[in-house]
């Protein structure tokens, strides 16, 4: 992602919640919709939600004529084997997520399973970076707006995924904002803690060490700074493997915030697979629905989401939110 540029005609929508009638607005024109649709299939893919019925099984094996007169079956497919009725389908992510996890055991599943059983921040800071580390630098953009508090007092959320979450002001925010209430919740923040090509140039005091960015190390340095290493926890791979195997362990997020790459493909696959570990009744949320960012792929690729699934987009601030309980 580039770094972010906010629009100021924009920001008299600040605070300001109104539902946006995605259809009939951005969608007036009919052909440069199938358009969208059609490029956003072929670069991206479609998720469904967990509960959608997947395609039907195949009734015929798949023929494919080489010539008028002769066929050769190339594949028999067995059974499991979803058939795509349509070329759109296959796009669709068909991955089946594994059974919800109770949200008590959503720290020790992850502590196992990416930390070989030890808490990653046991013996921290390790001797090679010690001296590299501040003892506290957050930097966020929109990390502190209203709309993280108005979410966490209506969902009051057990687990919560954010993917994106660079030196942690956002998720650090959102800790002290459950601290508050009393909520005994768990921070799941996914980022390769790597930013983006280039972030140096405007972050030369974070470290770096044989072309590796400190980014993580100065993360977790932020959370034991503010006292949150028992709410927040790293999920430290790029966002795509991230949530497919959160999906495949049954992690479930009650509310997920999505803000990692900004780009159209990248927000519509950090949307797509979040949606399928959103647990019923939750909330999704993302950051720069109204900035420029990256010519507002995220704006394009949530309005599409909402629009494909038939979901009711609302918006906070600079952020968009999609309340799957209205839905
Ligand atoms: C805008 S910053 C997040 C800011 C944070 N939410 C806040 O408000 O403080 C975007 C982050 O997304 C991460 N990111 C971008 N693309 C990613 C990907 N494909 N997988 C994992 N992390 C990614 C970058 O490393 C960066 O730290
Ligand atoms: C995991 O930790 C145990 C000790 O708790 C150790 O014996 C084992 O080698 C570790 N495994 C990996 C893959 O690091
Ligand atoms: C959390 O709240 C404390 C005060 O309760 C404040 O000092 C701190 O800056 C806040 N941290 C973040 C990251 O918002
Ligand atoms: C963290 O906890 C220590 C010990 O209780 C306390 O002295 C310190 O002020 C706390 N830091 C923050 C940022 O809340």
């Amino acid at each position: 992602m580039k770094e972010k540029e906010d629009q100021p005609s924009l920001h008299r929508h600040q605070h300001q919640k109104r539902i946006v009638n995605v259809t009939k607005k951005l969608f007036a024109n009919n052909a440069a919709y199938v358009i969208l649709l059609l490029l956003s299939y072929a670069l991206g893919y479609l998720s469904s939600p967990t509960s959608h019925t997947p395609p039907p099984p195949p009734t015929t094996p798949i023929v494919v004529s080489s010539k008028p007169s002769s066929s050769i079956t190339l594949t028999r497919l067995t059974d499991n084997v979803p058939v795509p009725t349509n070329q759109l389908d296959n796009f669709r992510v068909t991955s089946r997520c594994g059974d919800s996890l109770p949200s008590q055991l959503v720290r020790q599943t992850i502590v196992d399973r990416l930390f070989n059983a030890t808490s990653p921040y046991t013996n921290f800071p390790p001797p090679h970076v010690s001296q590299l580390l501040r003892t506290k630098r957050v930097k966020g953009w929109g990390s502190y707006g209203g709309v993280f508090k108005r979410l966490i007092d209506k969902v009051r959320p057990r687990v919560v995924i954010e993917v994106g979450t660079f030196l942690g002001a956002s998720a650090l925010h959102m800790a002290n904002l459950t601290r508050q209430l009393g909520l005994d919740t768990q921070i799941l923040c996914i980022d390769d803690f790597r930013g983006w090509p280039g972030f140096r140039d405007k972050f030369k005091d974070i470290q770096m060490i044989n072309g590796d960015v400190l980014l993580y190390y100065q993360f977790m340095q932020n959370v034991i700074y503010f006292n949150a290493t028992e709410a927040v926890l790293p999920v430290p791979y790029s966002s795509g493997s991230a949530l497919m195997k959160l999906c495949e362990w049954g992690v479930v997020g009650d509310l997920i915030e999505i803000d990692a790459g900004h780009d159209f493909n990248s927000a519509w696959a950090d949307i797509n697979r979040a949606w399928q570990i959103l647990r019923p009744g939750g909330v999704i949320f993302g950051h720069d629905y109204f900035t420029a960012a990256d010519n507002r792929g995220v704006r394009r690729a949530v309005n599409l989401f909402a629009k494909i699934n038939g979901l009711q987009l609302q918006t906070d601030g600079q952020h968009w939110v999609i309340d799957s309980a209205v839905n």
